[in-house]
């Protein structure tokens, strides 16, 4: 199975052409599954709400999604890509599942990082895995990564690989997900962007380094730091089956719930 992230600079507002520019990087390529960046069509730092209400969403009836499908079918593809939606008056920082056949689903994300807090509802569907046909798949978005019950809780309900859109700011991420692989033995695919966004007195950078790790947390490809770039890596999704880490060790069965602190 071929595997595949774009990380490219999003323009903030600038829908249209950030749709373009997947659509050009998606072209030369060919994958089973194409992972995109967290709100990769519209950027990330907000600055009103009519910003957020002026590009954020319905899913699966916005541009975007239908975009997407256009993208999947004409490809024969799966594609994960994180988008702002907008759902009943409220906002989610969410992502969704494409594929030749049309809309697949969505998940929204669950643990909102600093200010996304002010803008967006925390995700309130269950964590979910859905069948690719090549293997079985879960999504979380960037921040979600330091809560390690996200990438536990989709393995344990059966991901083979877990898709990770991010706009990634902080440093630790990317090592971070070598371990969420190796305790889970699940692949990842994250992918970042890269680029600056300023409005007033805020500016974030985004840290790229979008990457694909395997089973036993080998990192497959790991990109720049700066540089807009495509990476497709073939994977044995049925690898993410072995969860013995020792003989005498299935990383699941030999958890003991009991002796763990309950919130
Ligand atoms: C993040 O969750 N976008 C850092």
């Amino acid at each position: 199975m071929k595997v595949g992230f774009i990380q490219f600079e999003v323009l903030f507002g600038k829908k249209d052409s950030n749709l373009a520019t997947i659509a050009r990087l998606m072209e030369p390529e060919s994958a089973d599954l194409w992972v995109m960046p967290e709100l990769f069509n519209v950027g990330y730092l907000f600055n009103s709400w009519d910003d957020l209400a002026s590009l954020a969403e319905e899913i699966p009836n916005g541009e975007t999604t239908r975009f997407l499908i256009s993208l999947a079918k004409k490809f024969g593809t799966s594609i994960v890509a994180g988008i702002a939606e907008q759902h009943e008056g409220s906002f989610f920082n969410s992502a969704i599942l494409v594929d030749a056949n049309g809309f697949q689903g969505k998940y929204r994300k669950i643990h909102l990082f600093d200010e996304e807090k002010f803008w967006f509802t925390p995700g309130d569907l269950p964590f979910q895995i859905w069948d690719v046909g090549t293997a079985r798949i879960g999504i979380m978005i960037c921040f979600d990564w330091i809560f390690p019950e996200a990438a536990r809780t989709l393995t344990l309900r059966g991901a083979e690989i877990i898709c990770h859109p991010s706009n990634l700011v902080l440093p630790y991420c990317q090592n971070a997900m070598i371990t969420r692989c190796l305790e889970n033995r699940v692949f990842a695919i994250t992918a970042n962007r890269i680029g600056t966004e300023e409005q007033g007195e805020r500016k974030l950078t985004f840290t790229g380094a979008s990457q694909i790790v395997g089973t036993k947390g080998e990192v497959l490809y790991r990109a720049t730091t700066d540089r807009e770039e495509i990476s497709v890596v073939e994977i044995n999704p049925k690898l993410a089956g072995d969860k013995m880490a020792t003989p005498n060790n299935h990383l699941f069965n030999d958890r003991r719930p009991e002796m763990y602190e309950q919130s």
